[in-house]
Formats: C-alpha cells, sequence, structure tokens
C-alpha cells in the first residue's frame, strides 16, 4: 500500500527583486547577499490564495486528473492571508473544490508535513490528494530589516499524490520538532518575521543531516544511492555544509534559492519541479526530500521517482 506523484506545478509572481534594487534601501550589497546566502533575486507579490490557485491549478493539469476526482486539499502556509478562515478553503473554492480542506502550518518544513498528511490521508480511505505550499511571507517581512528582507521571498508549489495498492513513491519519513527553540525564529500578530540566524543555521545543518541519514536509512538506501537532493532553500551555505556531511556532491543538490529566495514551505516543490524541468531525475532514480523550519520542525523524505 502507497502512494504516487501524479503531477506538479508552481506559481510564482512575475516581479523581480534583485539584490541591487534592495541595496538602494538597504544597508546591504549584491556581493553580500550572494556570499552569504546564495540568493542573487526573488519574486515578490500575490498572496498565498492566489499563488497557491496557481500552482495547483498546473498540478491538476499536469497530473490530467478531474477536480472531481480530489478528495482532500491539503495546503502548507506559514502565510495564511487571514488568521481565520484557512486559506485551503479559499483555494478550494477558486478551483472549483468542495472536498475537504486544510491548512498546515509547520514554517519552511511545512510542505513535507502536508505530504505525510496526505500520505496518513490516503492510507485511511481517501484516493487522491492535492497538496500545496504557497507563501507570502513579503507581507510579514519588515522591509528596513535588512536580516530578513534579503532572505524571504513569495511562491508556491503543488502536486497531485494519488493512493497506489501495488506499491510507494515515498519510502520512508522522518519528521521532528524541538519546541524549546521556537523564539529563533518568530512572527508575532501584527510583527514581522525576526530571527537569530546563526542559532538556526547551526540547528539547521544538525537537524537535516540527523533525519536525513534516519530517513536513508528506513528507506534501506545509502547516500550514494541518492541521485538528487532536494533541500528547503534557506541559504547555499546550509545545503553545502548538509551535503557535505552526508557525503554528497552539491552536484547532486537542487539549488534555485538564487533566483527564488527562501520561500518556505514552497521552496522544496519549487526546487523539485525545476530539477524535474531541467531532466536531472529520471524513473526509478532515488530523491532525498529535506527541509526545516521555524518550530524548529524538520523533515526528511527519501522518494523513488516513478
Ligand atoms: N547585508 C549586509 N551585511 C549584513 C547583512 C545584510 N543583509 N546582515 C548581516 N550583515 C552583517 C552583520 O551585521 C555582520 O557584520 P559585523 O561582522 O560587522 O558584525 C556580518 O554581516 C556578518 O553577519 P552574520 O549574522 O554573522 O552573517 P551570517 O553569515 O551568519 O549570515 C544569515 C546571516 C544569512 C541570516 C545566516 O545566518 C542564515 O542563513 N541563517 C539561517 C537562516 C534560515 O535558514 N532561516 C530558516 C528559515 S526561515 C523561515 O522559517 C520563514
Amino acid at each position: 500500500m502507497g502512494v504516487r506523484f501524479k503531477g506538479w506545478g508552481t506559481g510564482v509572481p512575475e516581479r523581480v527583486v534583485t539584490n541591487d534594487e534592495l541595496s538602494q534601501t538597504l544597508d546591504t550589497s549584491d556581493e553580500w547577499i550572494r556570499e552569504r546566502t546564495g540568493i542573487r533575486e526573488r519574486r515578490i507579490g500575490g498572496s498565498a490564495k492566489s499563488l497557491g490557485v496557481e500552482a495547483a491549478g498546473k498540478a491538476i493539469a499536469d497530473a490530467g486528473v478531474s477536480l472531481d476526482s480530489i478528495d482532500f486539499l491539503v495546503l502548507a502556509t506559514t502565510t495564511p492571508d487571514r488568521l481565520t478562515p484557512a486559506t485551503a478553503p479559499m483555494i478550494a473554492a477558486e478551483l472549483g473544490l468542495s472536498c475537504p480542506a486544510m491548512d498546515v502550518n509547520a514554517a519552511c518544513s511545512g510542505f513535507m508535513y502536508a505530504l505525510r498528511t496526505a500520505q496518513g490521508l490516503l492510507e485511511t480511505g481517501n484516493r487522491r490528494i492535492l497538496v500545496i505550499g504557497s507563501e507570502n511571507l513579503s507581507r510579514w517581512v519588515d522591509w528596513n530589516d535588512r536580516n530578513m528582507a534579503v532572505l524571504l521571498a513569495d511562491g508556491a508549489g503543488a502536486c497531485i499524490l494519488d493512493y497506489d495498492a501495488e506499491g510507494s513513491d515515498i519510502l520512508s519519513f522522518v519528521l521532528g520538532t524541538d519546541g524549546t527553540a521556537a523564539d529563533l525564529l518568530t512572527c508575532e500578530h501584527g510583527g514581522f518575521f525576526e530571527m537569530d540566524g546563526k542559532e538556526v543555521f547551526r540547528r539547521a545543518v544538525r537537524v537535516v543531516v540527523d533525519s536525513a541519514e534516519e530517513a536513508l536509512e528506513r528507506a534501506g538506501v545509502t547516500a550514494q544511492d541518492i541521485s538528487l537532493v532536494v533541500p528547503h532553500q534557506a541559504n547555499v551555505r546550509i545545503i553545502q555544509a548538509a551535503a557535505q556531511r552526508l557525503g554528497i556532491e552539491m552536484e547532486r543538490c537542487v539549488v534555485v534559492l538564487d533566483r527564488y529566495g527562501n520561500t518556505s514551505s514552497s521552496s522544496i516543490p519549487l526546487a523539485l519541479v525545476d530539477a524535474r524541468d531541467h531532466g536531472r531525475i529520471r524513473p526509478d532514480e532515488y530523491a532525498l526530500l529535506t527541509g526545516f523550519g521555524a518550530g524548529m520542525t524538520w523533515a526528511s523524505a527519501v522518494v523513488r521517482w516513478s
């Protein structure tokens, strides 16, 4: 009994904001942002709903499935358009769906948590789930704060996940939290994102490596078997440090943060779709999906691409 990925889609705002543009209003520079984070530009605009609708529409078309075959919609978002109602029902309505729809908030691990939720829903009787990660982080950024403004951005990614009695594309899942680290990265009601970047960095590398190693072991594969690592896109130095500890060359890691910045729950599907569109993953190859975020939360999964 398992699950199969059936189609993928993304949605990003048209407006490109370069590092040079940010350095016109902030005490920063293109050189600092590129060297310390790997980010060159990001997309800003839209809402969690509008970007989510775009990504979901493309995933549904890519999968070639009918709307009435979708049993459940799970949306990962850290930045819902309103505190209540959840954004998922609004996306559902825009798409023409009336199935159950709910938000999941696990910050930058959100898409992974949504996938795990969808997997559980498929194992308990549902047959087809629409999983979306959609973020409007720019709305919660203090654009005078160079610490956060250079990092966060907007975007969405989505996939269709189907039940399959014969086998599974997801071979293992490892998720966790450490709520004692909750204050390291926060956004209070009516406030803006704030972060202890150095400490988040340090812990991020550790939880990515630990959860990835456990996911590999549970799937019965080694780091050498992995063709593609699809990591959360926060900082290229975090990806490099984690890859080095796992014994995986950077050539096997997907990096799209240079073009999209940190889009939280959307970053893993944005990276995965980019890799797929560039032919970087072929049928029967193994991919390692791994993320971390505020909470702290983390999640790693081993996937066999079908
Ligand atoms: N532009 C120019 N200079 C800057 C900037 C900036 N934007 N930000 C900091 N600096 C300066 C600092 O003031 C400091 O100057 P000093 O040496 O004179 O004191 C110097 O650059 C180095 O600052 P650090 O904070 O040490 O920079 P660091 O290399 O740690 O990079 C960063 C900071 C990019 C935030 C990094 O720590 C990081 O990526 N952390 C993890 C972020 C993350 O993964 N977040 C989780 C996900 S986000 C979510 O869940 C929504």
